[in-house]
Formats: C-alpha cells, sequence, structure tokens
C-alpha cells in the first residue's frame, strides 16, 4: 500500500491545480472538489491508477465509477447518446446530473473504471477546480466521493485528510462544497429514463422510473454486473482440460493478472483479463488463487460474486 508522508493540503489557486495534474499524469490519485462533494481523482484511462483510488479508500469491492469530463464532445467519444441524453446533457451540463449510457468499444476508458460493464457513468462538473484540473490533465478522471469506504462524503478538505490522510498525496482545499450531496444519477441504457441516485437536480423535466431498491442497484450489486458467461473456477494452481487459466504470480497461465503478484497490476487487468477468457475457445475458465492482503480483498470479492451468480443460475 502507498504512503504519503505528510499528506500535502495546498489551497486551490493555478498552483496546486498544476502540481494534482502532475501527480495524477504519474498515475496517482488526488483530492479535488467538485460542486457536489470532494472527489478522489485518477486518470480513467489508466487502470492501475485507478486500482490506485480503491487502495486509498479500501472499498472491499469494485463498484462502477463516474467519470468527469470537460466537454460534451469528449462525453460523446465516450459513451452513446441518445437524443434524449443528448438533451439532458444541454439542460444540465455543467452540473451535479451523471448520465449512464451504452459504453463506447473504443472509448479508451480502463476496464476497472465500469467493473465490466457495458455501460458507463458521465457527468461534467461545474466546479471551476475540477474543470481547470480536466484541462490541465487532457484525460479523462474517474472520481468517487473522496471518503474511506463506508464512510460519509467530503463536503469538506478536512474530512478528505481525516479519512484518506497519509493514503493520497494531495488534496486541493477549495472549501466546502456548494451542494454537499452527491450527484443526481440517471440511466439512460434502456429505453426509459431510470433514476439511480437522487441528487441536488431534483427535477429534470422528463419522466423517470423510480429505481432505488436496493437489492437491485446498491454499490457492488448492480444487476448488470459483470460476470464471465462461462463456469469461473477459483483458487486454482493448474490448468485442467478444457480450462483458461488466469494466473497470479507464480501460478501460470493462459494470461496472468498480474506475473509479479502485484495487486494493484491485478486489479487494473482483472476485468480485461475475465473478458478475454470468455472470448477464448475454452469451455471454463480456472484463475489463480489472490493472497486477501490490500486490493487482493476486492478482488476476491468480485470473483466469488462472479462464481456465486453463476451457481445461482
Ligand atoms: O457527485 C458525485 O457524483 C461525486 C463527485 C466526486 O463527482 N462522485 C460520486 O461517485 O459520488 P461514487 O463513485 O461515490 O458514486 C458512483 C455511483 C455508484 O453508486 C455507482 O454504483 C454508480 O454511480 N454507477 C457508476 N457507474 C454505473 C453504471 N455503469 N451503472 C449503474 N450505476 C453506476
Ligand atoms: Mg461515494
Amino acid at each position: 500500500m502507498d504512503a504519503y508522508q505528510p499528506t500535502l493540503v495546498l489551497p486551490e489557486g493555478p498552483e496546486s491545480i498544476a502540481e494534482a495534474a502532475r501527480l495524477i499524469r504519474q498515475g496517482l490519485a488526488v483530492a479535488v472538489p467538485t460542486e457536489t462533494v470532494y472527489g478522489l481523482a485518477a486518470d480513467a484511462t489508466d487502470g492501475e491508477a485507478v486500482a490506485r483510488i480503491y487502495a486509498a479508500k479500501g472499498r472491499p469491492s469494485f463498484n462502477p465509477l463516474i467519470v468527469h469530463v470537460g466537454s460534451l464532445e469528449r462525453a460523446e467519444r465516450i459513451a452513446l447518446f441518445s437524443d434524449s441524453a443528448r438533451d439532458l446533457a444541454r439542460r444540465f451540463w455543467p452540473g451535479p446530473l451523471t448520465l449512464v449510457l451504452p459504453l463506447r468499444a473504443d472509448s479508451g476508458i480502463a476496464s476497472i473504471v465500469t467493473a465490466g460493464l457495458a455501460t458507463i457513468a458521465l457527468r461534467i462538473p461545474a466546479r471551476p477546480a475540477m474543470r481547470d484540473l480536466l484541462e490541465a490533465v487532457g484525460r479523462p478522471l474517474a472520481a468517487p466521493s473522496a471518503n474511506a469506504s463506508g464512510r460519509l462524503s467530503p463536503t469538506r478538505a478536512e474530512h478528505v485528510l481525516a479519512g484518506l490522510g497519509g493514503l493520497i498525496p494531495l488534496i486541493v482545499n477549495g472549501g466546502p462544497t456548494e451542494h454537499g450531496l452527491e450527484s443526481t444519477i440517471v440511466a439512460l441504457d434502456r429505453d426509459e429514463a431510470r433514476l439511480l441516485r437522487p441528487g441536488p437536480i431534483v427535477d429534470l423535466g422528463i419522466s423517470l422510473i423510480p429505481n432505488l431498491s436496493p437489492a437491485i442497484e446498491a454499490p457492488g450489486q448492480l444487476a448488470g454486473h459483470y460476470a464471465p458467461a462461462k463456469p469461473l473456477s477459483l483458487d486454482a494452481v493448474e490448468r485442467r482440460e478444457g480450462e483458461w487459466l488466469i494466473g497470479f504470480g507464480s501460478v501460470e497461465g493462459d494470461s496472468t493478472l498480474s506475473a509479479s503478484g502485484d495487486p494493484v497490476e491485478a486489479a487494473a487487468r482483472l476485468f480485461d483479463r475475465l473478458h478475454e477468457a470468455d472470448a477464448s475457445p475454452a469451455a471454463a475458465i480456472a484463475i489463480a488463487p489472490v493472497p486477501e492482503q490490500g486490493l487482493g480483498a476486492a478482488i476476491n470479492d468480485r470473483l466469488r460474486r462472479a462464481a456465486f451468480r453463476q451457481g445461482g443460475e
């Protein structure tokens, strides 16, 4: 686990934004204010950078993250916009509205960002600090709320420091956030628009199907969460007949999560390796054991859910 002693806290301004951009380009995650809550931002095209978000938050599982962009044109290079999606984007962006849309095959977004899903959550933030950072980095930024897993979303730099001090290199301090509440999330990936999370924008001017059932779309257990179509067996140390083996560390396979046994690299590659195995000619998938330490716990949580989903179907 990376350690930073101390975590730098710099006032919002051109210098702190330039420093944040420099750290993000190096593949690190830094905390910045948005108009809703503080976000923990990393380059959404770099799987290992995004894995560091999970490592810092101590998240026990992978949830799909929101990707922040600076323009609608950039957003349309990542997701497919229907007319109604474009209309909502034009009316509410920049602002606290997140749209869940079909992911483009050529998006360039790391698969750990969407946890392997075929949809992606996107928004253009309004807060100048975040917009300047997007401009300075020149890449889409994945950013969940900058709190330790299971804790309240931070609305001040002090909250971020209390939760993530020593675990991230930098917090840009822009004082309290304007809304103090996470963005409204609307899914437009099917025929009807579904409200996935209520938030600062209450009236979207369209009819929404409520979809707040925690069993269906609570973090980490989305109904559509990616699981391979083929049978998946865990803790494999050798390949059996007809299997595609995904290795880790000393267990070599048809592919590997990380030959050096690095959990950050393994997390960054997890969904790519599963998709690759699913698309291979082999009839079944086996995966090597991954130690529970650090991000290993989140990797194993995802693998157990994937194997269990199949067992239950
Ligand atoms: O205001 C906000 O939205 C803040 C700031 C930093 O932008 N971000 C935020 O991110 O709240 P996070 O990661 O804490 O919440 C993301 C939510 C999760 O509940 C996740 O399940 C949902 O968005 N989500 C992301 N991608 C999704 C997808 N493809 N389908 C359904 N839900 C998705
Ligand atoms: Mg959150």
